[in-house]
């Protein structure tokens, strides 16, 4: 991490929930680890916890955050409307890797959403995460446990690296389990618009809510402003390359992908494409840490979850 950030509180990391708990009921901020990546806590309703929440990031203002919940009921005390196909969304993937932007309630402060008037929610599927939620009694706004702009974290390791010095506490637990974040789904029209593709696959949605639809790019910036940021990216140059991968890769480089790469300094052969997306963010922080300076990433279809790796893959190399 960047040796000229400003370190002003000693982190605890720990496996005691009941501390962190605490920790945040008290204003606090604490790391946590949910089913697809870790995230950086803090009480959703406390303006200022909030406040302390985007400085730790140097996340940039207009980027609103998720809550979090431990009960589907809980959406209600947040929201102000809430549509039937959104109803039929939390039934089939509550808890899980989806996340509902609605309506906001009053009660949820400017700047958690950003100044929107809607709030996006989500029920993880992580015994730490909801035993957290439970303990404190609050309602957790959380953002991925990474200074703004890097790959999010998948290990507690990660976000030590990034936010040591600059949060109260790290609840360890062990790597995620998906490695990629929700999906995020818009569910203030008519019918569901997904916002960020993620864990949960368009195919998965469509089951359930048959008219299900990716936001065109202009239609995103709009109702999702932060989506225009910076995101995902290592201190290296990231690059796609195809599959097969026909070219060669430099000797002192990296690869990641289904095959090919031979050759590579360090190379990540994955075992689908829902190993690769699990891999992804932990093999940046790995190529970074070997100080490789260029990390060639295969294409995939851009079905399934391949959608969201893909998305992750573009921005990175952005
Ligand atoms: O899997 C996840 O979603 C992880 C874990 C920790 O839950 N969290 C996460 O948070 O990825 P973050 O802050 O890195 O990404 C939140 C995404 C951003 O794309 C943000 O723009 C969008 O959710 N978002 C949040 N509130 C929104 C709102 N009211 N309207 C539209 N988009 C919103
Ligand atoms: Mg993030």
């Amino acid at each position: 991490m960047s040796t000229h950030s400003l370190k002003f509180k000693q982190t605890i990391v720990t496996d005691d929930v009941s501390l962190a708990a605490q920790r945040i009921r008290l204003g606090g901020l604490v790391a946590f680890p949910t089913e697809t990546v870790f995230g950086l806590g803090a009480n959703a309703l406390d303006t200022e916890a909030v406040q302390r929440l985007f400085v730790a990031k140097g996340r940039p203002a207009d980027n609103p955050l998720i809550v979090h919940v431990a009960n589907p009921d809980d959406v209600r005390v947040l929201t102000s409307r809430i549509p039937s196909y959104a109803e039929t969304l939390m039934e089939a993937f509550f808890p899980g890797p989806l996340t509902l932007v609605l309506p906001r309630a009053p009660i949820v402060p400017d700047i958690t959403t950003a100044g929107l008037e809607t709030v996006a929610i989500r029920m993880p599927d992580h015994e730490i995460a909801l035993d957290l939620i439970r303990q404190s009694g609050m309602f957790i706004a959380a953002p991925s446990a990474n200074r703004s702009g890097r790959p999010s974290p998948t290990t507690w390791e990660d976000v030590f690296e990034d936010l040591d010095g600059r949060i109260d506490l790290i609840l360890k637990g062990t790597q995620t389990q998906f490695g990629l974040e929700s999906t995020v789904v818009d569910c203030t029209g008519d019918f569901p618009v997904i916002l960020r593709p993620g864990s949960v696959s368009l195919e998965e949605l469509t089951a359930v809510q048959a008219l299900t639809v990716y936001s065109d790019s202009s239609e995103l910036s709009q109702r999702s402003p932060g989506t225009n940021h910076r995101h995902y990216q290592p201190n290296a140059r990231v690059l796609l390359v195809p599959n097969p991968c026909l070219d060669d890769i430099p000797r002192d480089a990296a690869f990641i992908g289904l095959a090919g790469g031979f050759g590579a300094h360090l190379r990540y052969e994955a075992k689908s494409v829902a190993d690769y997306a699990h891999h992804l963010f932990s093999f940046f922080r790995r190529c970074e840490k070997e100080g490789i300076r260029s990390i060639y990433c295969q294409k995939v279809p851009a079905v399934g979850i391949g959608r969201a790796l893909m998305d992750r893959l573009e921005r990175a190399a952005n």
